[in-house]
């Protein structure tokens, strides 16, 4: 091989140097790529595509079709594309009669919906997105907000689904021993304790938290009403409907129940248009001696441009998700999940009335925990 200074001058200056704007535009084709092949990924949810290879076993288009009720073109288009990118594999040459098969990985992230891998929820946020995009444009111009009902019943999947791996593996099993003492107080069976939920979404949580501790009540409140109706169908479902009330209440006002041994906010403080005033509620609605478990985003001690993927992630979520749900009020003071970061989280605490903050030794490469206390 000869090094650069043995190539004779006219070969060097032929060598192709990749271009910033050659580069960025394989970049972005890339996600457009990602983008265009999400959407089918998200059919093949939606439709229960994934579930009928992965439960029923391999099929071709005909058989697909007749299965899952869809028609056998689009069966045939849906399942030749799924292979060309390799999430399926083909047996033939014609796709209208070749046998596919999922790849192996599919039913883990595409199908089973407790699996710590399952993403199919993330696939959700296109046609959700898609629904809000017209308020979002009208927002950036205005200022406003849009609200979560307008990122439609796709958003409440999306956030259910993305988060419900965690609950189910790990809140129970890998968190709360990190936290010893509270876990103590959740399985004192003398004194049953009281949970408050805020912000619960579809009560993934709040359920979770109920059958580990047979004796205690949770109490999950959220704003959206499509989320909590869900939510108390997912309670009776999982049996523990006696224990477990999930009620539409805006968790920056007053709650209607108190006393609680622990509060928590998952993932949801930096959506809310007050949280000062949600931590606050959050402190009043505490019995003596209970403590504010916030579950935030894991992001970079101070702003860092460019960011790594978690930072990534919670930057493009904030700009179209996040922060336009926050800002339907006119005052409001939403954080965003790119800003949440430690020193604001210390600062909203503080203005909240908690006079300890404390990061949990919780490792996650999504979420950072805190507890927030009030010295008694
Ligand atoms: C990112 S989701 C998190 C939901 C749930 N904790 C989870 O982990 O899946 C944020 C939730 O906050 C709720 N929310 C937003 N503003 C609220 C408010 N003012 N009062 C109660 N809930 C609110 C939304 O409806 C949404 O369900």
């Amino acid at each position: 091989m000869s090094t650069l200074s043995e190539l004779p001058v006219e070969q060097i200056e032929e060598t192709p140097t990749p271009s910033a704007a050659g580069e960025l535009s394989g970049r972005l084709f890339g996600q457009t790529l990602g983008a265009v092949e999400l959407v089918n990924v998200y059919l093949g949810v939606e439709l229960g595509l994934y579930r009928s290879l992965t439960e029923d076993g391999p099929a071709t288009p005909a058989e697909l079709a007749e299965r899952t009720g869809i028609d056998v073109r689009y069966a045939q288009d849906w399942l030749a594309q799924q292979a060309v990118t390799g999430l399926l594999t083909a047996r033939g040459d014609e796709p209208s009669t070749a046998l596919f098969s999922p790849a192996d990985g599919v039913r883990e992230t595409l199908v089973d919906e407790i699996s710590p891998f399952y993403v199919g929820g993330m696939t959700y946020i296109a046609p959700s997105v898609g629904r809000a995009l017209p308020s979002l444009v009208a927002a950036f111009r205005t200022g406003g907000g849009v609200p979560y009902a307008a990122y439609g019943p796709e958003a409440v999947t999306a956030q259910g689904a993305l988060n419900r791996p965690a609950y189910e593996n790990s809140l129970i099993d890998e968190w709360l021993p990190q936290v010893p003492d509270i876990q103590a107080r959740l399985a004192d069976t003398a004194r049953p304790a009281r949970v408050a939920d805020l912000g619960a979404g579809v009560g993934w949580s709040s359920i979770r938290l109920a059958e580990a501790f047979p004796h205690i009540r949770v109490d999950g409140y959220d704003l959206d009403e499509e989320s909590i109706a869900r939510g108390r169908r997912y309670v009776a479902e999982r049996g523990v409907a006696d224990r477990v009330d999930l009620e539409v209440a805006d968790i920056t006002q007053p709650l209607p129940g108190g006393g609680y041994d622990l509060a928590v906010f998952f993932e949801c403080l930096h959506d809310l248009p007050h949280p000062v005033a949600a931590l606050e509620v959050a402190r009043r609605s505490l019995a003596p001696g209970g403590s504010v478990i916030v579950m935030e985003e894991h992001v970079a001690e101070s702003f860092t441009a460019p960011g790594d993927e978690v930072e990534r992630f919670m930057a493009a979520a904030g700009t179209i998700w996040c922060v336009p749900q926050g800002r339907i009020e006119a005052d409001s003071e939403v954080v965003g999940p790119l800003d949440i970061r430690p020193a604001v989280m210390r600062r909203l605490a503080e203005r909240a009335g908690f006079d300890d903050v404390e990061i949990l030794p919780i490792e996650h490469p999504f979420w950072r925990f805190y507890r927030l206390d009030v010295r008694s």
